[in-house]
């Protein structure tokens, strides 16, 4: 019997160096879509498929973080005093009960393949999620929800890709895919940030990975790559010669929050359908002058 997936890394040790100077005190994962943080969007994704282990690979000034997802006695008791219940119960139920928090600093910035790494003291002999919170994905069901049903059917490692322009190769991981069913390619390969002219399709790796415990023998014994960084992706292509890998073509919108153009993108689309300023929203978008 395989066991369900449980464990979840969240990397957020990054600079955020393309907010500054929003980020200079604070971290990038705080930002938020409206009125929450781009943390929360995919810690309740990962609680959408099922995951009750959250492990936060953190950094410098990345105290915030840690302060979110716990018990914020002043402001719970300021809110209780003054009788706001509903604000009471959606600062309380910013994390359900039955999900642990785990926090591993990265002391170094060594890179994602790095980030990943550092969690395998936690995560053990067990396939588990990645999640980059900086790609926000709309999805119904949540895409890593749609991800850890294939994993449990198909057993191996299960990478979130979608279409993207050539020209952008550069800021992705590219993969090498053979057709396999519909929305599901076997990789044969993968590579780093391609230039556009050897990049060996136009399907990118966006921030979503379910991977196999093996992956961190290959971490272990990475050299630096792309960007003098260890490289998740660099792992990744050293464990397809093993195992099997495959790209999902997941259904749903991904909003790359780490750009300014797509976190304006991203507010829009979640502004739209807020329940509470969805429809005043529309109307100021549409009466906006120029
Ligand atoms: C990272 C990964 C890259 C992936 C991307 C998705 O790059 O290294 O393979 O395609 O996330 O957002 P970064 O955006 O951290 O440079």
């Amino acid at each position: 019997m395989s066991r369900k997936v449980t464990k979840v890394v969240f990397p957020v040790a990054g600079m955020g160096s393309r907010f500054l100077p929003a980020t200079k005190a604070s971290p990038k994962e705080m930002m938020p879509i409206v009125d929450k943080p781009l943390i929360q969007y995919a810690v309740e994704e990962a609680v959408g498929a099922g995951m009750t282990d959250m492990i936060f690979i953190t950094g410098r000034n990345k105290r915030a973080i840690e302060d979110h997802f716990d018990k914020a006695y002043e402001v719970e008791s300021e809110l209780a005093a003054r009788g706001k219940v509903d604000l009471l119960r959606m600062v309380q139920d910013v994390l359900p009960k039955h999900v642990n928090c785990i926090y591993i600093r990265q002391a170094e910035p060594l890179g994602l393949g790095h980030a990943v790494l550092c969690a395998r003291p936690v995560v053990g002999d067990e396939s588990f999620g990645v999640i980059l919170a900086d790609d926000l994905i709309d999805g119904e069901p949540p895409i890593m929800k749609q991800m850890v049903d294939l994993q449990e059917q198909m057993q191996c490692s299960v990478l979130g890709v979608e279409e993207i322009p050539l020209a952008h190769s550069m800021r992705y991981g590219i993969v090498d895919p053979r057709p396999f069913e519909k929305d599901l390619d076997d990789v044969v390969a993968i590579v780093e940030k391609p230039a556009p002219e050897v990049a060996p399709s136009r399907i990118a790796v966006v921030g979503r990975y379910i991977l196999t415990p093996r992956i961190f023998f290959h971490l272990q014994n990475l050299r630096p790559g792309s960007g003098g960084e260890i490289q998740l992706t660099d792992a990744i292509q050293a464990l397809i010669g093993e195992e099997r890998v495959l790209a999902y073509r997941f259904k749903g919108t991904r909003y790359d929050c780490g750009s300014k153009i797509g976190y304006l993108a991203a507010t829009i689309a979640f502004g739209r359908k807020h329940p509470e300023i969805g429809e005043e929203f529309e109307r100021m978008l549409a009466a906006m002058p120029r």
